[in-house]
Parts: C-alpha cells; sequence; structure tokens
C-alpha cells in the first residue's frame, strides 16, 4: 500500500515529554538540526548544539526543573520537541517531514499554558524566525553567536 500523504496522517499527540521520550527526541532533534540548521554553521557550531540535544542532556534539564512536551506520530516516533525553562523556550523542533502541518504551534500552546500572562523569549535560528514571527515572536534584539550558534532574540508578549 502506497504511503499517505503527510496531510492525511492522523495529527501526532502532543503531551509532557518523560525521560523515555528523550533518546527519541534527542535523535528527531539532531537529524532536523543537521538537515535545516547546521549547514553552513562553523564545527564549534555543531559541536555545542551536539552537547545541548543529547539524549542524557536532555534528562538532566527534565530531572532539574525544565519542563518539555513532545509530539508523537501514531507508530510512536517523537515527531515533535519543545522545551521550557522558566518563561525561555528552547529547542522547538519538529520532523522535517512533519513541518507545516501546525505541530511547532501545538507545541508552543503546550509550553505557554503553564504561564498564563508571561512574556516567553527565544533565541531562534535563521531558519526558524519566518516561522517564529507567524507564531507570533517579535525580535528583541540584534542576533548575536555564541559557542558557534547564530540565534536572534525574540519574545512573545501576553
Ligand atoms: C521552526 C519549526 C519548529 C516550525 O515547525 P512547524 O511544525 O513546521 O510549524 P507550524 O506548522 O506549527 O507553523 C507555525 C507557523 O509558522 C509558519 N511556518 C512554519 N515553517 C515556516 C517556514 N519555514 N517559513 C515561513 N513560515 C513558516 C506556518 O505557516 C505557521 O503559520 P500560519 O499558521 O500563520 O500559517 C520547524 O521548521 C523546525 O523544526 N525547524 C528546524 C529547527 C529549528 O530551527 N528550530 C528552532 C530552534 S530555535
Amino acid at each position: 500500500m502506497a504511503t499517505p500523504a503527510p496531510a492525511s496522517r492522523p495529527a501526532p499527540a502532543v503531551r509532557p515529554a518523560t525521560a523515555g521520550d528523550c533518546p527519541g527526541a534527542a535523535a528527531m532533534v539532531r537529524r532536523a538540526f543537521a538537515l535545516q540548521v547546521a549547514p553552513g554553521l562553523p564545527p564549534e557550531g555543531e559541536a555545542t548544539f551536539r552537547a545541548i540535544a543529547d539524549a542524557r542532556a536532555l534528562e538532566e534539564r527534565l530531572a532539574t526543573g525544565s519542563r518539555a512536551w513532545v509530539a508523537v506520530a501514531e507508530d510512536g516516533r517523537v515527531v515533535g520537541y519543545a522545551e521550557r525553562e522558566g518563561t525561555h523556550l528552547y529547542l522547538l523542533f519538529v520532523h522535517p517531514e512533519h513541518q507545516r502541518r501546525g505541530i511547532a504551534r501545538r507545541l508552543l500552546a503546550a509550553a505557554v499554558a503553564g504561564i498564563p500572562g508571561a512574556t516567553v523569549t527565544v533565541h531562534a535560528t535563521a531558519y526558524a524566525l519566518p516561522a517564529y514571527t507567524r507564531l507570533g515572536f517579535r525580535v528583541t534584539g540584534p542576533a548575536f553567536t555564541r559557542g558557534g550558534l547564530t540565534a536572534t532574540p525574540m519574545a512573545l508578549h501576553p
């Protein structure tokens, strides 16, 4: 049987992440990063990102106060991920084959539901800046480079 077109697939379920989700989430995040963010970055940026997106690093942050959400496809694979520490959002990633289906919007809604009225910040990659703009974020300062990764500070006001 042919693989169904993306639009006809059931929407992935969005729920809080558990420690058991971390290996699958890290693998998906690193794959999307390699395809869509890493091209053009210096090796230092890739190394910095590998450390941030390591499965054990995800697990450790979950155990020490960060909150995270996953989007899980019917077959159990993690196809979306978002983390929030306080009011700062990071590692919002959607599997390249599942992008443009509203998954980031749903992950963002889950991430901000626990902090009503708060201004949410993010450091956006160049790739994600147009999507964050569509999600309501506004640029709050100039792009900066840290550890070989370049990002633009943005904020979402309630
Ligand atoms: C950025 C990213 C998370 C968006 O995920 P997504 O599930 O495709 O986003 P959604 O489908 O929920 O789209 C949200 C809005 O952004 C828009 N959008 C999504 N991707 C876009 C793109 N590449 N260019 C322009 N707009 C985009 C959508 O049209 C939608 O707006 P609308 O509802 O007004 O039409 C995804 O592209 C990704 O994982 N990118 C690579 C990793 C990355 O750079 N992450 C950010 C780390 S800071």
